[in-house]
C-alpha cells in the first residue's frame, strides 16, 4: 500500500444484490469519520463512463472488450482512486479487477496470463524510492457477494433492459463465478466470501463486520 487510505471493492454476479450495501457501509464509514469516495466500474471519470456505455451496449470481441475495460481502470485509478488514497480517503469501488478476470476470463474465456499482464501494466504503482520495486494496486479488502446464478436470475428478471452482460445465460454466470473462487484462491487474504442467499440484513451484517474485523469502524 502506498498511500494511508482505504481501498475496498465489491464483486459478484449481476443480481447478487451488492449496490445497496456499496452505499449503506458508504454512509456507516462517513458516519464514522471516514472520508468517503463512493465509486463505480467501468466508469467513475468522464472518459471512463463513456467507455461503460460502449463496453456494456456495443458488440465487440472478448480482447476489445478487455482492453476497454483496463483502459477506463487506467483512467480512474489515475484521476481517482489514487489521488483519494494519497489524501487518506476512503475508497469504495463498485467492481473493479476482480470483475475483469471473472467477466472476461471466467465468463468470456480470455486468457488469463494476459490479463494478469494488463492487470500489472495498468495496476502499477512506481517505487517511491530509487532502487526500490514497484507494486500493484488492489483493493486493501474486496467483499465478494456469492450467488448461485439461478437465483440471480430470477432477481434480475424482471428488471430494466438488460445489458451485454445481464442478457448472457445462466451459464455464462456460472463461468464468473468460478473466476471469482479463482480469484479468491489467488487471493485469499484480500477476500470475504459473503453468502448473499441470505436474508438482506444478515448480509449487511457480514458487511459491517468485515470492515469492523480490520478495524475501520
Ligand atoms: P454493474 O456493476 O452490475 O452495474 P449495474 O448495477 O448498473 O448494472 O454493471 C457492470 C457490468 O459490467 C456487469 O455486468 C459486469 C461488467 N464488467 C465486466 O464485464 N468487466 C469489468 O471489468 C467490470 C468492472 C464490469
Amino acid at each position: 500500500m502506498s498511500g494511508q487510505g482505504r481501498f475496498i471493492s465489491f464483486e459478484g454476479i449481476d443480481g447478487a444484490g451488492k449496490s445497496t450495501h456499496v452505499e449503506a457501509l458508504a454512509d456507516r464509514l462517513r458516519s464514522a469519520g471516514h472520508n468517503v469516495v463512493l465509486t463505480r466500474e467501468p466508469g467513475g471519470t468522464p472518459l471512463a463512463e463513456k467507455i461503460r456505455a460502449l463496453a456494456l451496449h456495443e458488440p465487440m470481441d472478448a480482447l476489445t472488450e478487455a482492453l476497454l475495460m483496463f483502459a477506463a481502470r487506467r483512467d480512474h485509478l489515475q484521476q481517482v482512486i489514487e489521488p483519494a488514497l494519497a489524501r487518506g480517503d476512503t475508497v469504495l469501488c463498485d467492481r473493479f479487477t476482480d470483475a475483469t478476470f471473472a467477466y472476461q476470463g471466467g465468463g468470456r474465456g480470455f486468457d488469463w496470463s494476459t490479463l494478469s499482464e494488463l492487470e500489472r501494466m495498468v495496476q502499477r504503482i512506481p517505487a517511491k524510492i530509487e532502487g526500490g520495486s514497484d507494486s500493484i494496486r488492489q483493493p486493501d479488502l474486496t467483499l465478494w457477494f456469492d450467488l448461485d446464478p439461478d437465483i440471480a436470475a430470477q432477481r434480475l428478471s424482471g428488471a430494466r433492459l438488460p445489458d451485454r452482460f445481464e442478457s448472457q445465460p445462466v451459464a455464462f454466470f456460472e463461468a464468473v463465478r468460478a473466476g471469482y473462487a479463482r480469484r479468491l484462491a489467488e487471493s485469499p487474504d484480500r477476500f470475504v466470501r459473503i453468502d448473499a442467499a441470505q436474508q438482506r440484513e444478515q448480509v449487511w451484517q457480514a458487511v459491517e463486520q468485515s470492515a469492523r474485523g480490520r478495524g475501520w469502524l
